[in-house]
């Protein structure tokens, strides 16, 4: 992948001509480059480009400095077009701080960078200027705006012809009055390494008031202030924010909604929502929730990450399963399958030993399987066989009925008191598979779009269930009649259950659609990016984002939600057994006596056949 920029790659040939030796005495301005490439930029790989129009000695200068290296480097021709180069470069040569961009150049540079692509935005830049008029308008252009460490050599003795010649050192510090400064004059020792040469721009914003692009309804991350006037925000993002702001020195100006009431995709060729916003450049950046895709982060600045969500769905309970059911919910239907598979098994057994006695002990299996039924329901057994082989097979059986009918017994009094639910679903394929649909609020998201057109068989399927509702009453109405789920961002999910629409008996499903890296997103190429991205990892190492995403989201939800919310799930208040707890068993014992009068009807009848 960085092959290309790792091979001495000489991009134009039509300049290497050029590199002629002519003799001529040292310059100092030229010995001045010979100390930055060799000194503070030595072992950095380097971008240099080269304005066709320099003299001959520079020539020779650079060629040089160019056999004496021992980084890779990538010469680029001024003259050649910008756009047509910047087109076949690999991104790590034209962002990014993997190589050092030198532009040696004796007329304006800026043609060639107006055209290059977008791509185009080094994290060093450095202009050489052998001119003799000063380039310092170079360092305002809107041009290199994007660039974060930039710096301008030139000579300084150009107004004043009788003075020693020095090579001044200028950059510009955008957020401040006066914006270019120089920071010093060339000197070998003074620089050592390459962080001393460029420095930090950016180190406060001197109160800048940022423009943010937001929607003031995304809890629990940036909502209305219920204590602040109107236009102030509060949520994690706003902790955040201020967070920044003393440190940083800047202040900002939150949006109450995008003008088109989107979230933020690209449809139709264009932004929509808050990212419309920023990528107009009306806004300078966004801090609403936002993951991280690809499509964003090409046509945006992505900060770092500073918290991981998806989108989660929330359902009702189901009901709780009839009570008089309790009587049988001890043990699983394959339980009792084997329960009763085992007892005819012992039944038969059993017969057939007592018929190979000589005198049969309980004779026929009339008197067999009641003997075999009384250790099942605790009752004593009457006599023992006299086969002592056939002892030890009762015996066992008393053991096995004694386990079982305790078992049952333990679990009967948990199931009878304590209100049992269906299995409930708690994944993608499982609510995939289910007869639900699902619903969402249809405000610009990107989910609906990458459902329908997901690789992933369940998340396709959610996608083909997907009803979209203009309102959220909707989508609310529809998880309560127990048809739909609904698909919103975790926490606003919960919190518009819970708050907003008090939905006491919902859960949220434990897995989550999309989970991903929420950042915020700048224009691209924003030269003090990283500001920001140090700040927010400063604030996730810290524990202070999980912090206020914890204290933020129980403002709304109350403290210890999450504990009240897993309690209520397992345990239950007591309850004293009501009659419909006890349905089960009279149920039985209606069932039993019928059973038993029928039996009692049929050999009535055919006592009266024999006679
Ligand atoms: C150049 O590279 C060689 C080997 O890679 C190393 O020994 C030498 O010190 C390097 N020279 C400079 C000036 O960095
Ligand atoms: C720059 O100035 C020097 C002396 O001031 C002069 O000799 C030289 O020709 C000038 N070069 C250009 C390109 O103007
Ligand atoms: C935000 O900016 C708008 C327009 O620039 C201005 O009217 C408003 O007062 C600002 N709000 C705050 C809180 O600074
Ligand atoms: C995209 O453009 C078409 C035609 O101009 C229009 O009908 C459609 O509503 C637009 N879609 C969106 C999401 O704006
Ligand atoms: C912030 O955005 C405003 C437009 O709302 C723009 O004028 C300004 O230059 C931007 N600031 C920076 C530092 O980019």
């Amino acid at each position: 992948m960085l092959l290309p920029c790792l091979l001495l790659s000489l991009v134009t040939g039509s300049f290497t001509s050029r590199i002629i030796q002519s003799a001529g005495d040292p310059d100092s301005h030229l010995e001045s480059l010979r100390g930055i490439v060799e000194g503070p930029l030595a072992g950095w790989n380097a971008v240099l480009y080269l304005d066709p129009s320099l003299e001959p000695p520079v020539w020779e200068c650079v060629r040089g400095l160019l056999a004496g290296r021992n980084a890779s480097h990538v010469l680029v021709d001024l003259g050649s077009d910008g756009a047509l180069w910047s087109e076949g470069q690999p991104v790590d040569l034209l962002r990014g701080a993997f190589m050092v961009h030198v532009v040696v150049f004796q007329d304006d540079p800026r043609p060639f960078f107006e055209a290059v692509s977008l791509q185009w935005n080094p994290q060093y830049l450095l202009f050489f200027s052998v001119s003799n008029e000063t380039k310092k308008a170079l360092l305002l252009d809107d041009t290199f705006k994007g660039v974060e460490r930039l710096l301008l050599v030139e000579k300084t003795s150009l107004k004043d012809p009788g003075s020693e010649p020095t090579s001044g050192m200028f950059t510009s510090f955008p957020f401040e009055a006066r914006k270019i400064k120089l920071i010093g004059s060339w000197d070998d020792a003074a620089f050592p390494s390459r962080e001393d040469l460029f420095v930090d721009r950016f180190e406060s914003f001197r109160g800048y008031e940022f423009q943010l692009g937001t929607s003031l309804d995304d809890y629990p991350y940036l909502y209305k202030s219920k204590t602040k006037p109107k236009g102030y925000g509060d949520g994690v993002e706003v902790e955040m924010l201020d967070a920044m702001a003393r440190v940083l020195d800047f202040k900002y100006n939150l949006t109450a909604e995008a003008p088109d009431r989107k979230w933020g995709a690209f449809e139709n060729g264009s932004w929509t929502g808050m990212l419309g916003m920023v990528h107009r450049k009306e806004k300078n950046f966004t801090v609403n929730y936002f993951s991280i895709t690809g499509e964003r982060v090409d046509a945006f600045d992505a900060s770092v990450s500073y918290w991981m969500e998806g989108f989660g769905m929330s359902m009702l309970s189901p009901p709780p399963l009839p009570k008089w059911r309790g009587v049988y919910y001890p043990f699983t239907p394959s339980v009792w399958l084997a329960l009763t598979v085992t007892f005819v098994l012992v039944l038969i057994i059993m017969s057939v030993q007592d018929n190979m006695q000589p005198v049969p002990f309980l004779g026929g299996v009339g008197s067999t399987w009641p003997y075999l039924l009384r250790a099942m329901f605790n009752n004593s057994i009457p006599r023992l066989p006299k086969a002592q082989w056939q002892r030890l097979f009762v015996g066992t059986w008393l053991l096995y009925c004694f386990i079982v009918s305790s078992a049952f017994t333990a679990n009967l009094v948990a199931f009878l008191t304590i209100p049992i639910f269906p299995e409930r679903i708690q994944t993608v394929k499982e609510l995939a598979k289910s007869d639900y649909r699902v619903c969402m609020f249809d405000y610009g998201e990107f989910v609906p779009g990458a459902l329908r057109s997901s690789q992933d068989p369940h998340y396709k399927a959610l996608g083909e269930k997907l009803d979209l509702f203009s309102a959220y009453g909707a989508c609310v109405k529809g998880m309560r009649e127990r048809t739909h789920a609904n698909i919103e961002s975790y926490s606003y999910n919960l919190i518009l259950l819970f708050v907003d629409y008090k939905v006491k008996n919902s859960y949220m499903l434990s897995e989550q659609l999309y989970p991903s890296y929420l950042c915020w997103y700048f224009q691209k190429n924003t030269a003090w990016k990283y500001k920001f991205n140090h700040g927010l990892r400063r604030l996730v190492e810290s524990g202070l984002v999980e912090y206020w995403v914890k204290i933020k989201t129980e403002d709304f939800l109350g403290r210890g939600f999450e504990r009240r919310q897993q309690l209520q799930d397992t345990e239950r208040d007591i309850q004293a057994l009501s009659l419909e707890h006890l349905q089960g068993v009279f149920f039985l014992l209606a069932m039993s006596w019928a059973a038993g009068g029928l039996v009692f009807a049929a050999e009535v009848l055919r006592h009266r056949c024999r006679l």
